[in-house]
């Protein structure tokens, strides 16, 4: 039921009652009720009463619509429909000769059309202010009418909504990292309680705020400096502090290389990084990062060069000769580039080296080795090449290599040493004159008089024979028996003398055992003979 609409029936009493009632010195008008608050095109009953002992005329003086809906005697209600905007109807009444009148304040109330929060910027730096507008069209009376800025659930501030069919209340905010991706939204509240009616309130849609952190400095980026052609290398491109990190963009190109970072995050750091290849191009070439994050970029520029230094040419004439060539080892660089040749005469800077030298069998396996340096962007490189001569010489075989007199202890140990030198290499056999047996080469443990003799050593290869003569003596001892005689001597004697005492000893018991014996029997014999004595 619309507040405005009371009972036809009780303000008709009411306004009975105040008729009934004289005023303070004759004729008064009055209104029931003093004062309505309706819906904006609602409608309102109003009850204009006199106090006059006589009837009176009575009417309402208003520009809406009206319509007289019941009287009495000194009083008359009217409705008054489709009320638009506040009004103020005069009741007037005339009693005798006495005019007065009294108004009725009517208000309308409405609850505004539109509530919208307007767009946010899209990414809003942490730290710094910014501004909310909350849109209000419509709503009365905006005495009554407030907004309210809500972050999530949360009131975040209220202003009052000033006069005007659309108004923007603007709202000041410190952006917070906790606000990234938080919902924003206006509230109007209409607050008719004081009129006896309720609180009322119109939400505008949700936005959500995006906010961010991009530290103006620390953007670094690791990379080669000097790179040559061709080669691939990786590139790290790293940021702290930046919030949200995973939300960041990374761009990274050599030249108009576009490369593909890998990105990583951990925490408020931000890790990107590429491979890079090198094209085929020398010079110097800008390698670039860059960091997007909100609306806001941050970029890093190396300059890198690329270089092209092919290792020097070295070459030997011939990579195996026999003994007493000439060789000639040559070096050469590449363009820019200096050598340096090892043994050869030094020049500095010279962009090629020579060297010729009468092969020797020392030479064999002798390495050549050949430097070459290139200054790139103020950094000296180098490149090295080493070749291997082979000299052909031999065989050789002599008191160096094998010996040609060895004398032993036997029963020693002892170690053999016999080896031939020759490129290629050569084959060695030794045999013993004689019978042929073949020279125990290595360790001899221990040393036996059979190997003694002497041997014919033949080192063989393509580019020769190399003989050598081996003696092998064995001094052993002949002189044994000498010592052995006196000692089987002496032994045989003791053994000899011991038994010669022992049968003496034998010898000299049993002579005494044989008296004692003669004794006894002697003794027998003399009782035998003796004639026996009658009892
Ligand atoms: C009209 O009202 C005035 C003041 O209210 C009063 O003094 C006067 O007597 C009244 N006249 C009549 C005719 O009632
Ligand atoms: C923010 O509002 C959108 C749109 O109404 C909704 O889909 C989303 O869930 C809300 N987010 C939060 C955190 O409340
Ligand atoms: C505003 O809120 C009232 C109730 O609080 C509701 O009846 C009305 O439809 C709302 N207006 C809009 C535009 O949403
Ligand atoms: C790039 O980062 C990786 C991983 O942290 C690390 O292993 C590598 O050494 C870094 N490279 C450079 C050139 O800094
Ligand atoms: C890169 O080279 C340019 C000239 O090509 C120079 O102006 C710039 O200072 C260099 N940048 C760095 C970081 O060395
Ligand atoms: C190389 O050296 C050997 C021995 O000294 C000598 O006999 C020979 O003539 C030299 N060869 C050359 C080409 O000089
Ligand atoms: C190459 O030679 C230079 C000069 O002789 C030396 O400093 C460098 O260590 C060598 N590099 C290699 C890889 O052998
Ligand atoms: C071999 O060596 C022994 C002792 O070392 C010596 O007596 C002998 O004369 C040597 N023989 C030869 C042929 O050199
Ligand atoms: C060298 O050895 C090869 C094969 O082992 C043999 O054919 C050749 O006759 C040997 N030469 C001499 C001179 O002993």
């Amino acid at each position: 039921m619309a507040p405005g609409a009371a009972h036809p029936a009780s303000l008709a009493l009411l306004a009975l009652l105040g008729a009934l009632l004289p005023g303070p010195g004759g004729a008064e008008t009055s209104v029931q009720p003093p004062k309505a608050i309706i819906p904006q095109g609602g409608s309102v009953r109003v009850t204009c009463s006199a106090s006059c002992d006589h009837p009176s005329i009575l009417g309402l003086e208003t520009e809406l619509t009206k319509k007289e809906v019941d009287h009495g005697e000194n009083w008359k209600t009217f409705e008054l429909t489709n009320v638009l905007s506040d009004s103020t109807p005069k009741c007037f009444s005339t009693c005798s000769e006495n005019q007065s009148s009294t108004s009725v304040s009517i208000i309308v109330y409405r609850f505004p059309e539109h509530v919208k929060l307007a767009p946010l910027p899209t990414w809003q730096p942490v730290d710094e202010h910014f501004i909310l507008t909350c849109q209000v069209s419509g709503g009365a009376p905006r005495a009554h009418l407030s907004v309210m800025l809500l972050r999530g659930e949360e009131v975040l501030e209220r202003q009052p909504v000033a006069k005007g069919e659309s108004t923007e209340v603007m709202f000041t905010v410190l952006a917070k990292r906790e606000d990234h991706g938080v919902n924003f939204s206006c509230r109007t509240e209409l607050d008719l309680r004081s009129e006896g009616l309720g609180l009322f309130q119109n939400s505008s849609a949700p936005r959500k705020l995006q906010t961010f952190v991009l530290p103006m400095t620390g953007l670094h980026l690791d990379t080669l400096r000097i790179v040559e052609v061709g080669t691939q290398w990786l590139v790290n491109c790293t940021l702290d502090g930046l919030f949200p990190a995973a939300e960041a963009e990374v761009h990274m190109a050599l030249g108009d290389q576009k490369l593909e970072p890998k990105i990583m995050n951990h925490g408020d750091s931000l890790l990107a990084t590429a491979w890079v290849k090198s094209n085929e191009e020398e010079g110097t070439q800008h390698l670039v990062c860059q960091v997007t994050l909100g609306d806001q970029t941050r970029s890093r520029l190396e300059n890198v060069t690329i270089y092209s230094f092919p290792a020097p040419d070295l070459t030997l004439s011939r990579p195996q000769v026999p003994e007493w060539t000439t060789v000639t080892v040559e070096c050469k660089a590449h363009a820019g580039a200096v050598v340096t040749l090892e043994d050869a005469p030094a020049r500095l800077g010279a962009p090629r080296a020579q060297l010729q030298l009468n092969a020797s069998a020392e030479d064999n396996g002798r390495s050549f080795s050949c430097s070459a340096a290139l200054e790139v962007a103020g950094q000296w490189l180098y490149k090295n090449r080493t070749l291997k001569l082979s000299v052909l010489y031999g065989p050789r075989l002599d008191e160096r290599d094998c010996p040609g007199n060895w004398t032993w202890q036997e029963g020693s140990q002892q170690t053999l040493r016999c080896q031939a030198r020759g490129n290629p290499f050569p084959k060695l056999k030794c045999s013993r004159k004689g019978d042929g047996a073949s020279l125990p080469i290595g360790d001899l443990r221990p040393v036996k008089r059979e190997v003694a003799g002497t041997y014919l050593c033949e080192a063989n290869s393509s580019r020769g024979v190399a003989k050598r003569e081996v003696v092998v003596n064995v001094i052993y001892h002949q002189n044994i028996p000498a010592i052995i005689v006196p000692v089987v001597a002496v032994i045989t004697l003791g053994a000899v003398g011991t038994a010669a005492y022992i049968y003496y000893r034998k010898l000299k018991k049993q002579k005494y055992e044989l008296q004692k014996a003669q004794k006894a029997w002697e003794e027998s014999v003399k009782k035998l003979n003796t004639p026996a004595t009658p009892p």
